[in-house]
């Protein structure tokens, strides 16, 4: 029987600074066919994330011309795995990639929550929400009341920490993004009660006037410049939550020069914490229950920025790298 054809990506090169699509190579491949327990799943959507950046170095997990990881939605189309028939809608990390051999072991069948678009799975939903939550209440500890400031807070990661924050009765919440738009979307769609445009600097200053009273807690999505402002602006028993370091991916042989005030940390009685989502997956069904009522009454929408096409899929990546998206980017490739 003539087997399916895969549209793939591979790294053909590795970035020094920005990359660009030259490092990448599209390919097509006749899908293997199936060993017992495993499932061809035709993708639907595909996330396109900051730490696949990390994984283009030679310290990363990509190898060169070789699959590459990342996470998809989509549909079993064929089935060798009872857990997976045919029709099922299920999460694997195997993307960058039409079609995807998966294991059952390694799939994860999507739960289905009417009126939620299946694409929140990468979202809000997914790990990029889940960072949010577990950031803000795990890690920050957020109170009702607190004042909050979000880095990249137009982002996937921001715009959840956004809304989940606002439910949890936060008081103020700041916001920092890169472009005039993005802060007018942030006070105007989502709720933030003041955001300013990073490169609009000192960011130091920007804060002050943000907040004047101070900060209780910073979810730090970028590190650098936006991390030694946060620690001058904090109150005293302030948290951070470290969630990623935006700014420094494109140069890992040379990071930015850690906080000259990391010391405040003692004098303010600061915890600074980070976390790897990976390590809060049991947070999963407080999210969904925590979430999903809300999303279903259209409380809260899910922030997206979906760019049509496979074979758009690198310059997506490229373009959330550089702040294209607005919400999550996500590659939607089929119909679900
Ligand atoms: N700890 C974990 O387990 C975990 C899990 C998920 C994500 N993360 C981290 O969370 C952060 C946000 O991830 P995300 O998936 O939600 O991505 P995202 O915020 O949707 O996209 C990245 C954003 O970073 C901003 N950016 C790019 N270069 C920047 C710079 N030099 N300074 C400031 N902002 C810059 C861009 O927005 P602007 O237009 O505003 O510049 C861009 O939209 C990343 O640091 C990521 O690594 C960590």
């Amino acid at each position: 029987m003539s087997r399916p054809t895969a549209r793939v990506v591979h790294l053909v090169s590795r970035p020094t600074g920005a990359p660009t699509a030259e490092n990448f190579a599209f390919l097509d491949e006749t899908v293997r066919p199936l060993a017992d327990g495993e499932a061809l799943v035709e993708n639907t959507h595909q996330s396109v994330d900051p730490y696949m950046r990390e994984e283009m170095d030679e310290t990363g997990s990509w190898q060169l011309h070789a699959p590459l990881e990342g996470r998809a939605l989509g549909r079993v189309v064929e089935s060798r795995a009872p857990s997976l028939p045919v029709g099922t809608l299920v999460h694997h990390r195997r993307a960058w990639r039409t079609h995807s051999v998966v294991g059952a072991a390694e799939t994860t069948v999507l739960p289905d929550f009417v009126g939620v678009p299946l694409s929140a799975h990468l979202g809000i939903l997914g790990g990029t929400g889940l960072s949010a939550w577990v950031g803000l209440t795990r890690v920050a500890r957020l109170q009702p009341g607190e004042t909050l400031f979000v880095s990249a807070a137009a982002g996937g990661v921001g715009t959840a920490a956004g809304r989940i924050a606002r439910l949890l009765g936060a008081g103020r919440i700041v916001g920092s993004a890169g472009s005039a738009a993005k802060v007018e979307h942030l006070t105007g769609e989502l709720g933030f009660d003041a955001a300013f445009d990073y490169h609009d600097a000192p960011i130091a200053d920007r804060l002050r006037e943000a907040a004047p009273d101070g900060l209780h807690v910073y979810l730090d999505n970028v590190g650098g410049d936006h991390l030694e402002a946060a620690i001058g602006a904090l109150r005293d028993r302030g948290r951070i939550a470290w969630c990623g370091a935006v700014a420094q991916y494109d140069r890992l042989q040379d990071p930015p020069a850690a906080p000259r005030n990391l010391f405040d940390v003692v004098g303010k009685s600061l915890r600074l914490e980070g976390f790897l989502v990976r390590d809060h997956l049991d947070a999963r069904p407080e999210l969904y229950d925590f979430l999903v009522p809300h999303l279903r009454s259209g409380a809260i929408a899910p922030d997206e920025t979906v760019v049509e096409g496979f074979d758009h899929v690198v310059d997506a990546f490229l373009g959330m790298l550089r702040g294209a998206n607005t919400g999550k980017m996500i590659v939607r490739l089929a119909d679900a």
